[in-house]
């Protein structure tokens, strides 16, 4: 056999070493190169063997314009060049930023994480592989786990919000629904987790800005859920445009290599955002060339270089010179290659051409995009107007989001269509049955004719939030309050007496204190994806319970940010208590805190059970409760579990998440929840930046958010 590497019985790490020995430098050099494809891109470096990926996206544009879309046909030509015309017919990985869905869109991500169901995730991301995968992507440049505390920052809605833990069980569902047990299926891509990492650490909330974390923040907030991510099995991440502490995140051996690779095994490749090699040079001023960056970068373990050209420019050079060895750059393609082994591309290049229409937006796929926009759905107040009453009365469905389609979808959505949304008005109006008049301005209308339509209906619908352009890359923000004006005619309608319900449809937490006040309903929902009429109309008319919970704290102003419920104690309890953390102008408390939503039933939580009290290191603990739906339907409830180290080496956060569960519950019916602690579940980063668990005694709560709970104590010996 000439190219002993297509045997498939052989394995993986025997084939990467076959074809790594048949290679020249140059085609080595090409593996670790991805070329974004524009207009004017020179195709005939495929041939050549000096292309490792392809990727389409609309990149700096941050996901929110439209781009020509992806196809079977297209893609496969271009694979054609590299499988038939290059010298060794190395397959090339085509990637795209398919972040929450291909053509089924599902909620952004933020609203995925409220739904707290990490195997609804995982169903979607599946989804979302079978149907990229029929147009002929292999790689996505998802999920982001980028820990967000700061929702001036736009790309808070491409993240899994504020908390580690729960970021991290999200990041490890979407990996395994992407990827599945057999990566090397055709309806599987591979993923990507990014950015690597504190990218969410802008300061001042601005895109691109600085991170001042140090070691231990990067460690107990930012990495957690990339290691989720490693340990499920992903087989890329990428590296963050950011500077920690003014080091590049992107030349930083200390993360790609010395964490990433020596403490947790990980063993694909990293990829760099997008031109940020040579932008160690354009931007961040850390290399005085180009080629000084290409130097730093692969040494620090950034194995594939996306678009900056630097690699493929300048890695020849430095290899003569000896500023990179070419065990360094072996190493680089040697990664690269067990991607494209693992994931079958050797033996299955192409896409199949005739899958692409059958698989997507199938019934099947949308169902799962509605539960998911359904379980997304959080209600932060309800008087007792919702559910509302189906085939009576008359409502009003109004405000700028009432009838639009393509903005549900959310930002970073490049293959969604706004004609396959069912608008809210639609939605609303099918589901509230003959009998019910539903009513819904005209389209510019949310104005002064909005009361006058309101007068004599029996609740009003109010759509309110922001369109996509305000969230996702490069769109930060100073002001969390809603667009101008939109509170202006919320209060008009509030004036006449109408029973108002809100909706805000969001990419992250907004401040909104007056509705919060005001309204008699208010439900958070997201941008909640193609799905996102339906799944609204459900949960108004109680077909389905809204099954949200925060994922990130809602501030009462801008001003209060960056907030979360995990910060560390302040040093001055007690008689100084008015000065510590508060404002004097507002309550220092958030408007609702990560974990609240209500449902359409009450729960009570009885009977706190922690077990032993007194634990050896290499025992567990066994936290338990009885959660009971007290009222009269039937409820899901989130059962969240929170651990507070009380006297540690280093201060420890006052609550810190270590598990969730969903409880169905019927009316009446009770459930014991038990959640088990190991010690590893506690360890935390030491002085000298290592892990650590500490003996001593540990606070516990079982509750329905961050801030309320049944509350025990158990102590861990030595
Ligand atoms: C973004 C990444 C994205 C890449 C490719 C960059 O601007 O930061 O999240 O994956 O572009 O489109």
């Amino acid at each position: 056999m000439d190219r002993p590497w297509l045997d498939k019985d052989k394995p993986v790490g025997k084939r990467v070493e076959l074809l790594l020995a048949a290679m020249t430098l140059e085609e080595k050099i090409g593996q670790t190169h991805q070329i974004h494809q524009r207009k004017d891109w020179d195709k005939s470096l495929i041939a050549k063997g000096l292309v490792g990926s392809l990727f389409n996206a609309s990149g700096a544009n941050a996901g929110n314009v439209r781009d020509e879309g992806v196809n079977a046909r297209a893609i496969n030509e271009l694979q054609r060049m590299a499988v038939e015309q290059s010298r060794l017919g190395v397959p090339l990985i085509f990637a795209r930023d398919v972040i929450h869905g291909h053509r089924t869109v599902f909620p952004i991500p933020l609203g995925q994480a409220a739904t707290w169901n990490p195997e609804l995730v995982r169903q979607g991301a599946e989804v979302t592989a079978r149907e990229a995968s029929a147009d002929g992507v292999q790689w996505t440049f998802a999920p982001m786990v980028d820990v967000s505390r700061d929702p001036r920052w736009g790309r808070i809605a491409e993240s899994f919000g504020e908390d580690p833990c729960l970021a991290s069980r999200m990041a490890e569902a979407a990996v395994r629904g992407l990827q599945g047990d057999d990566p090397s299926a055709p309806d599987r891509i591979a993923a990507c987790v990014k950015h690597f990492a504190g990218y969410a650490g802008a300061e001042g909330g601005r895109d691109y800005w600085e991170n001042h974390c140090g070691e231990r923040q990067m460690r107990d907030v930012y990495l957690p859920p990339f290691r989720a991510a490693v340990e499920a099995g992903v087989a890329t991440v990428m590296s963050a445009f950011h500077v920690n502490d003014g080091v590049p995140a992107s030349g930083d051996r200390h993360l790609l290599t010395d964490i990433l690779r020596g403490e947790w095994g990980f063993d694909g490749f990293v990829v760099s955002d997008y031109g940020i090699v040579s932008e160690l040079h354009s931007g961040h001023g850390v290399c005085e060339s180009l080629k000084d960056a290409g130097e730093l970068c692969i040494n620090a373990g950034l194995d594939m270089d996306m678009m900056s050209g630097v690699y493929l420019k300048y890695m020849a050079e430095l290899v003569a010179e000896g500023r990179v060895t070419q065990a360094t750059l072996d190493e680089a393609v040697r990664r690269v290659l067990r991607v494209k082994f693992r994931f079958g591309l050797f033996e299955h290049p192409y896409a199949d051409e005739s899958k692409t229409a059958v698989t997507m937006l199938t019934a099947e796929h949308r169902a799962c995009a509605r539960r998911t926009a359904q379980e997304s759905i959080v209600l932060l107040k309800n008087n007792g107007i919702l559910p509302l009453q189906k085939a009576k009365g008359r409502l009003l469905v109004t405000g700028p989001l009432a009838r639009a389609r393509a903005e549900l979808l959310g930002c970073w959505c490049l293959d969604g269509r706004g004609e396959d949304v069912v608008p809210v008005h639609e939605a609303v109006t099918k589901a509230a049955g003959e009998g019910c008049w539903v009513k819904t301005d005209n389209e510019a209308a949310f104005g002064d004719l909005t009361p006058v339509l309101a007068r004599g209906c029996d609740a009003v619908i109010a759509c309110v939030g922001e369109g996509p352009w305000r969230s996702g890359e490069g769109n930060s923000i100073a002001s969390l309050e809603l667009p101008a004006g939109q509170v202006e005619i919320l209060k008009m309608v509030h004036g006449l007496g109408v029973p108002l319900v809100v909706v805000v449809f969001a990419g992250r937490p907004l401040a909104l204190p007056w509705i919060a006040e005001h309204a008699d309903a208010l439900l958070y929902a997201w941008h909640p994806g193609v799905e996102g009429g339906h799944a609204l109309a459900d949960v108004l008319f109680g077909d389905a319970n809204p099954g949200g919970r925060l994922p990130a704290t809602l501030p009462r102003a801008t001003g209060q940010v960056p907030i979360h419920y995990s910060h560390r104690p302040t040093h001055r309890p007690g008689t100084y208590w008015e000065t510590s953390g508060w404002y004097k102008d507002m309550l220092h408390s958030p408007l609702y805190p990560f974990g609240h939503g209500l449902d359409y039933t009450t729960y009570e939580y009885t009977d706190l059970a922690v077990s032993p009290e007194s634990a050896g290191m290499a025992e567990t603990v066994r936290v338990s409760a009885t959660v009971t739906n007290t009222g009269g339907h039937a409820g899901t409830e989130v059962v969240q579990l929170y651990v507070r180290d009380v006297k540690a080496c280093v201060s420890r956060p006052v609550k810190e998440l270590k598990g969730f569960r969903k409880a169905l519950l019927a009316p009446g019916e009770s459930s014991r929840v038990e959640f088990v602690l190991r010690s590893e579940d506690l360890m935390f980063t030491g002085p000298d930046n290592k892990p650590v668990v500490e003996a001593g005694e540990f606070e516990v709560w079982i509750g329905p958010d961050s801030t309320r709970g049944l509350q025990g104590t158990f102590r861990l010996t030595a």
